[in-house]
């Protein structure tokens, strides 16, 4: 066994502890394989070889702690990602919804806005938006400022109507942005009924109760224990007989929550919390 197979897991806990009580962001509960990836890119980006080295940048210059972040955070996200997840929720979770007086969403874990946008997208063409209000949380301040901004990456906008279309929208999704010479913009009217906030699912509880927590790709960089502390939260968050909606690759199954739940759509991931 060389020096870094042995000893790789202790520096990583260590320089984890590092980060909570230097900056509070909490990543201990995190799954060490993911983050012993992503840290792999943030000794990359910063020109470092060693995590021991990378403890050391971190105490001495907190503008690394950006790159860190950034890395931890994984902020990979596009519009209607997974069509199939909205297309059920559109027709099977939204007329469900139509019912109640007024409607309340979270989106936690909502990187740079993609899919609150999307959510405010479905919820306009479902007549549902002016009664619907979107909290969108995140821990990464830059997705967060970019989020708030409304900002689209001209790059991704082919992707985001071909998933738009798949997702069953009923318009053309230009209608949904337009472009200035300093970027792509959502269409402010949308971007009104979203509040965005700093909220770490890590270490803070519930804000509000809401009728429907959509929290995709974002577990799967968890470790069990604190998935569990999750899907508690959301548990807690939801109104009596609210939806949950998480990633492709996630599961509650194995959470001690999962019995106050059925499986709505089981195959796109959705739950409804059963009459406690
Ligand atoms: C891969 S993105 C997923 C974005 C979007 N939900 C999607 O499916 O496209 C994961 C997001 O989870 C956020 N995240 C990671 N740990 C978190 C935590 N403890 N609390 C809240 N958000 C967290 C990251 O900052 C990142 O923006």
């Amino acid at each position: 066994v060389t020096r870094d197979e042995s000893t790789w897991e202790f520096e990583i806990r260590l320089l984890l502890e590092t980060i909570f009580f230097r900056y509070k962001s909490d990543f201990r509960e995190y799954s060490l394989s993911s983050v012993r990836r992503r840290l792999a890119l943030a000794l990359k980006k910063l020109g470092l070889d060693t995590i021991s080295q990378l403890q050391d940048r971190l105490l001495s210059d907190t503008t690394s702690f950006d790159v860190v972040l950034q890395c931890l955070s994984v902020p990979t996200t596009e519009m209607f990602r997974d069509p199939p997840y909205f297309k059920s929720l559109r027709e099977n979770v939204l007329p469900i919804l139509a019912t109640y007086p007024s409607v309340k969403i979270w989106i936690a874990g909502c990187s740079t806005g993609e899919e609150p946008f999307s959510m405010a997208i479905m919820l306009h063409e479902e007549g549902l938006l002016a009664r619907s209000l979107i909290y969108a949380t995140d821990i990464n301040p830059i997705s967060l400022r970019r989020a708030e901004a409304g900002l689209l990456r001209i790059e991704d906008i082919q992707k985001h109507t071909s998933n738009y279309q798949k997702a069953g929208g009923k318009a053309s999704f230009s209608e949904y942005y337009s472009t200035t010479e300093k970027g792509s913009f959502l269409r402010q009217d949308l971007l009104e009924r979203i509040a965005f906030a700093d909220h770490s699912l890590s270490t803070d509880s519930v804000f509000a109760e809401v009728h429907l927590v959509s929290c995709r790709n974002v577990l799967i960089y968890f470790g069990r224990s604190l998935q569990n502390r999750v899907f508690d939260l959301f548990n807690d968050s939801l109104s009596p007989r609210g939806f949950l909606g998480i990633g492709s690759k996630e599961t509650m199954r194995f959470s001690p929550a999962y019995s106050a739940f059925e499986e709505f759509d089981a195959a796109n991931r959705v739950y409804r919390r059963r009459i406690a």
